[in-house]
């Protein structure tokens, strides 16, 4: 089969919006953002010969914080294959369609969030990490209050300086969303965002330094729940009465449910021992453009040193070649080698190393990289680990 990938029209949306339905069983009335164009999102619709929307992507348009520096960022969701045509490279053509726009348009990264990791694995993006939330008994959490904070209810008009308190947190790290631009800028649909009940929030010298914001569930027994879809603590001390106030909800919610951040001021003071798993979400990386995703990031500045490399890329062929990575003084760039590298990596191999998720040698024994005396590439590694708090 011959397929056609481009941008939908506006009145294609609503067959766009019933593959997707059909694929991921969603409700039936869509949302009214999706049945018109939104700034920043591209959704890309695959048609066959006869004209037949067949499969859909969308690029939303997302930029991902690394070392305190904004990237540019192709993050794909919505990926859907009508039922006859899948096996058929429908989803192959339009993430290949999807990624060569993408460079277009300035991208350096993408990250997506799998059902099945086969067929991005065929097409260049590899497992990096995975957003994971825990259940905790809110009894066995730390109560009292934190010397030096004053807690108060949240209101909506709170939330852009929850955004700015959340930017704190993100900007250093590596692969957090800006949680700027695209869907992100869209009006909520009820006083909250994302069927939340409400936000208590932390100030230390009238400065924001912790947020909570909630869902409450219903009920008060022994299965009751409460969802903590934010928990940000800038200061061990905003950790320390957000925290307390968790734990003030055992009474009436015994469980808490919460997102966790690698090392962040709140998991620091949470008995993580008797944390239950209870969702895990893999996400997948990938370079959209090498050069870019090196040049316009920032890297430790710790790190200092050079390691060249071959890079075979298929399906973005822009990507492959020899390059040499040169890291200096925070930042990094990569020129093309100047004679032929003695170590070799596949893109998958570049994105898990970029994402600080795997190491030279490791890369090796995996099949995604090559060479004599591969722990040369941990330079690529340099920096904290990937992280995404956000799903999409
Ligand atoms: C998953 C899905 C998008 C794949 O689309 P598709 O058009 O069938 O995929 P393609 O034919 O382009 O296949 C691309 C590659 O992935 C492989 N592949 C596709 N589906 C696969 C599956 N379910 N399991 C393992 N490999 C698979 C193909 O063999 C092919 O590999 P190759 O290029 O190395 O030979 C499609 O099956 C679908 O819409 N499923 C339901 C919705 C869904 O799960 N969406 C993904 C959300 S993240």
């Amino acid at each position: 089969m011959t397929v056609r990938v481009r941008p939908l029209a506006d009145d294609e949306l609503p067959a766009a919006w019933e593959l997707g339905r059909l694929a991921f069983g969603g409700r039936r009335e869509p949302p009214p953002e999706m049945l018109r164009p939104v700034p920043g999102i591209l959704r890309l619709g695959a048609f066959d010969d006869r004209g037949r929307l067949v499969g859909k992507a969308t690029d939303t348009g997302h930029e991902q914080w690394w070392g305190g520096r904004r990237l540019a960022t192709a993050d794909v969701g919505g990926v859907a294959v009508a039922p006859e045509a899948r096996g058929t490279g429908v989803a192959r053509a339009v993430l290949t369609d999807l990624l060569a726009r993408a460079r277009e348009r300035g991208a350096a990264v993408s990250a997506l969030f799998p059902t099945v990791s086969a067929p991005y694995r065929s097409l260049g993006w590899e497992v990096a990490g995975e957003l994971v939330g825990i259940d905790l008994d809110a009894a066995a959490l730390t109560r009292g209050r934190a010397p030096g904070t004053s807690v108060r209810p949240g209101r909506p008009g709170d939330l852009p300086a929850v955004t700015d308190l959340y930017e704190r947190i993100a900007w250093s790290r590596s692969g957090l969303l800006t949680r700027r631009g695209g869907a992100f800028d869209l009006p909520s649909d009820g006083p909250w965002p994302n069927g939340a009940d409400g936000a208590t929030l932390v100030e230390q010298d009238g400065v924001l330094t912790g947020a909570l914001v909630y869902r409450r569930g219903s009920g008060y027994g022994s299965d009751a729940r409460l969802t903590a879809d934010d928990l940000l603590a800038t200061t061990p001390e905003a950790a320390h009465a957000l925290v307390g106030v968790l734990g003030s909800w055992a009474t009436v919610t015994p469980t808490v449910r919460l997102p966790l951040l690698r090392g962040d001021a709140v998991s620091a003071l949470l008995p993580l021992e008797r944390a239950r798993p209870v969702s895990r979400d893999v996400w997948m990386h990938r370079p959209v453009d090498v050069v870019r995703a090196v040049a316009d990031r920032g890297w430790p500045t710790a790190a200092r040193g050079r390691v060249a490399f071959r890079l075979a890329d298929d399906v973005a062929p822009w990507n492959a070649g020899d390059w040499e990575l040169v890291v200096e003084d925070g930042g990094a760039e990569l020129r093309v080698a100047g004679r032929e590298p003695d170590l070799w990596l596949t893109v998958r191999g570049f994105a898990v190393l970029y994402c600080g998720a795997s190491s030279g040698c490791a890369a090796v024994q995996a099949g995604l990289a090559g060479g004599a005396d591969p722990a040369r590439l941990d330079l690529l590694a340099a920096g904290p680990r990937a992280e995404l708090l956000d799903y999409f």
